[in-house]
């Protein structure tokens, strides 16, 4: 057994003392042939490491080199130098895996992002992704114990599916007919029936219907999974594979539905910010540093810790969209003709109206309800105006939309009349409609962009930073 090792984040806690201990990790810097940064990843910090002078093998100190990976056997003492308490003075040094520095591809200094998305198989070693991804964990973690807290069952919805649940026809096809010769049928369309599932099948795109499935049974219930869609968007807030957090809850309306993606978000952001001081703290002044290269008015009012605390400590702007709309056709932006995309009553608003409301208008987190029934899905609840539907997305500083949820059309009649006009089928989803025949209940969710909400916690600006390995138009690397 070797894994008696201390891990660097708990050994800063420690009072120095003589005792011995073992720590394991990689190296950062060896400097003087002396003096080791060891990083082993639960922290940002490195421990250093005095390696005496004439205490080690000549051979022994050419192989400690920046990224080889070492096991030190040492006591923790008082550090006489410079940039730390304590340090580690190294009794036994053991190689574990050489490294050949001129060839690794990170050097001791600062690279860029896009450089790093290159070779992002390494970029966890960088204290940036460090930082982003233990953050990132806390968050999955928070999500987890927030509905497990409130009594939500997690529902684990399929990953591949035969419908749209958005109907916005953005899926990756799931098949194993040969591409280049499948079985068709006599009118020389593709014949499904040969296919795998007997049926055509895709990636899902949300896990809701499902979820509604559960919802109706154990009352409260949420999915927490991976996501697709095929939507040729390259911006920085979109991923072909992206992960969502879809909670759905029986004897819910819309505003219960707010009340809860509000205290929801400030849950998890407070956990981070209580959990993860140190890593916030770095991106903070990683944030900082970045923006010292904007012009004035392009940089961020607040830090990210500032930031972060604001949106605990207030309450989120609630409008109706035609209020939001009335904002935006008052606005000084419009007058001037800056936005780029037409403004009236029954737009879907793109980025930079949501950017405005939130940045300049509001400067907060705002939930926008009752949109246009004609720009949103089929299952939205139809509000007796007969015109929007009981919608809410919460539109979030620096990201734009971060939530998108409803209350949901309890009542068949309504549901089937809308599904027709949609041209969507309510034989396919015969099983869906079973919860409005059998003790039909008024009922909402939303869905959370995983991606989108690690970002705002965060502060990187393109989500392809803020998954392992993102998956976008053109590339799946990794
Ligand atoms: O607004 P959307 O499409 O809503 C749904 O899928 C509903 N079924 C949710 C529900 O009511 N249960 O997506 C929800 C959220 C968006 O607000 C956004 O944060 C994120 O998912 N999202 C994306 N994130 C990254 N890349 C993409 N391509 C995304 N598309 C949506
Ligand atoms: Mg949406």
């Amino acid at each position: 057994m070797m894994n008696k090792r201390v891990k660097i984040k708990d050994l800063l806690t420690w009072a120095p003392e003589s005792q011995e201990l073992v720590v394991m990790g990689w190296v950062r810097t060896f400097r003087n042939n002396q003096f080791i940064a060891l990083n082993d990843g639960s922290t940002n910090i490195n421990l250093q490491v005095v390696a005496e002078l004439g205490k080690f093998d000549d051979v022994l100190l050419k192989r400690i080199t920046t990224s080889a990976s070492l096991k030190i056997k040492g006591h923790l003492v008082a550090s006489t130098g410079k940039g730390q308490q304590m340090e580690l003075k190294a009794v036994e040094i053991e190689i574990l895996g050489d490294s050949d520095a001129e060839k690794y591809p990170l050097q001791p200094k600062k690279h860029s992002l896009e450089f790093l998305r290159e070779i992002a198989h390494l970029r966890f070693r960088t204290n940036t992704f460090g930082s982003v991804f233990r953050v990132r964990h806390s968050l999955a973690y928070a999500i987890h114990t927030f509905f497990h807290e409130q009594g939500f069952v997690y529902l684990h919805t399929p990953i591949i599916t035969a419908s749209d649940a958005e109907g916005a026809g953005e899926m990756f096809r799931v098949t194993t007919l040969p591409f280049d010769n499948p079985p068709r049928n006599e009118d020389g369309t593709i014949n499904f029936k040969e296919d795998f599932f007997g049926k055509s099948t895709n990636l899902t795109v949300s896990g809701q219907l499902e979820g509604e499935l559960g919802a109706t049974a154990f009352g409260e219930i949420y999915t927490f999974g991976p996501t697709f869609r095929a939507e040729n968007s390259n911006t920085t807030r979109h991923l072909a594979e992206f992960w969502m957090i879809e909670p759905e809850m029986a004897f819910y309306d819309l505003e219960d539905n707010m009340n809860l993606a509000e205290s929801f978000i400030k849950y998890i952001i407070r956990f981070a910010l209580d959990h993860n001081r140190a890593d916030l703290e770095f991106l903070d002044q990683r944030l900082a540093d970045e923006e010292k290269a904007l012009p004035q008015d392009k940089r961020s009012e607040m830090g990210l810790i500032q930031k972060l605390e604001f949106v605990l400590n207030n309450d989120f702007e609630r409008i109706t969209y035609t209020e939001a709309i009335d904002i935006l056709l008052q606005s000084p932006a419009y007058k001037k003709k800056k936005f780029q995309y037409e403004v009236k009553w029954g737009i879907d608003m793109q980025s930079e109206h949501e950017r405005y409301l939130v940045e300049k208008h509001f400067k907060k987190p705002v939930i926008v309800r009752n949109y246009p029934k004609d720009i949103k899905a089929f299952y939205m609840r139809q509000n007796d105006d007969g015109k929007t539907v009981a919608a809410m997305d919460i539109l979030a500083p620096g990201i734009g939309e971060i939530v998108g949820g409803s209350q949901r059309e309890e009542r068949l009649d309504k549901l089937e009349s809308r599904m027709n006009d949609m041209h969507i089928s309510t034989e396919e989803l015969h099983w869906y409609l079973d919860t409005r025949r059998y003790g039909t209940v008024p009922h909402a969710g939303f869905g959370l962009g995983f991606e989108r909400m690690v970002q705002f916690v965060t502060g990187m600006t393109n989500i392809r930073d803020v998954i392992a390995f993102p998956r976008t138009p053109k590339s799946a690397e990794f």
